[in-house]
């Protein structure tokens, strides 16, 4: 999988443009594209993506419905086309210190409504020079999914983003990543009975055109989340065919 983070970047006139820009090529399915606009792009962009490429969110709300405010249910974003649904952004969980709180139910949510959750988690600079990430990632799956959510390969994707290389251009190492995924995995099938061997775990933070080809050489790396070089389209076109190569 190949993941587009366009954060809060574009407008909606010009989303169709840039997924143009992307190529045809990108629309074959193999790997999967996901495009994960502003919300206000959601209605016009499904179209442009034809029926390979594939429309995510980048959060939803913990609630079904009901008078919250400026707030984007699940079920709305599943109207939409949507088929995912980043959660746990550290972008999010930095401006809203409440975030961390409702992932479980923003998970539960996305699932209940047919959503898979691209669900983000990943360590600060600190915690990494302290050499405590592992033991802050595993507190953090297991805060975020309890094993009451009855997740599964198909229903959840993760994503590895480490803070300190989000928007950074100080990107992990293949290898760091890849230590840090089969982490991730065998948390996931240790500890909370998922049979991960087929969850996707991406990479994300700094990714670019010059560096994914060895992320996409590492056996656990089952793909990238895609920022900053999402809306430039040369570089994540190189970045879509490291992923390329390695699926085939
Ligand atoms: P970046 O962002 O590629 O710009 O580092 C990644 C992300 O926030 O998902």
């Amino acid at each position: 999988m190949v993941a587009a983070n366009w954060k809060m970047n574009t407008l909606p006139g010009g989303a169709g443009t840039l997924v143009e820009a992307y190529g045809a090529e990108m629309l074959c399915g193999h790997p999967e594209l996901v495009v994960c606009p502003p919300f206000t792009h959601l209605a016009t962009l499904g179209p442009s993506l034809g029926n390979a490429g594939c429309l995510g969110a980048q959060n939803c709300s913990e609630h079904l419905s009901g008078a919250y405010t400026s707030e984007i249910s699940a079920a709305m974003l599943r109207d939409l086309g949507c088929r995912y649904v980043i959660l746990g952004h550290s972008e999010c969980r930095l401006r809203n210190p409440m975030e961390s709180l409702r992932m479980p139910e923003k998970m539960a949510q996305a699932i209940a409504n047919g959503l898979t959750p691209i669900y983000c988690c990943g360590e600060d600079l600190p915690i990494r020079e302290s050499g405590a990430e592992l033991e802050f990632i595993a507190r953090q799956l297991a805060d975020d999914l309890p094993n009451e959510l009855k997740l599964n390969a198909q229903n959840l994707v993760v994503a590895y983003e480490p803070v300190w290389a989000i928007g950074t251009g100080k990107h992990a190492s293949p290898e760091m990543a890849q230590q840090m995924h089969v982490f991730i995995r065998s948390r996931l099938m240790d500890v909370m009975g998922i049979e991960a061997e087929r969850t996707r775990i991406l990479y994300g933070g700094s990714v670019q055109g010059n560096n994914a080809a060895g992320f996409a050489s590492q056996p656990d790396i089952d793909g990238v989340l895609v920022g900053g070089a999402s809306l430039k389209p040369a570089d994540f076109r190189s970045i879509f065919e490291a992923f390329a190569r390695k699926g085939s």
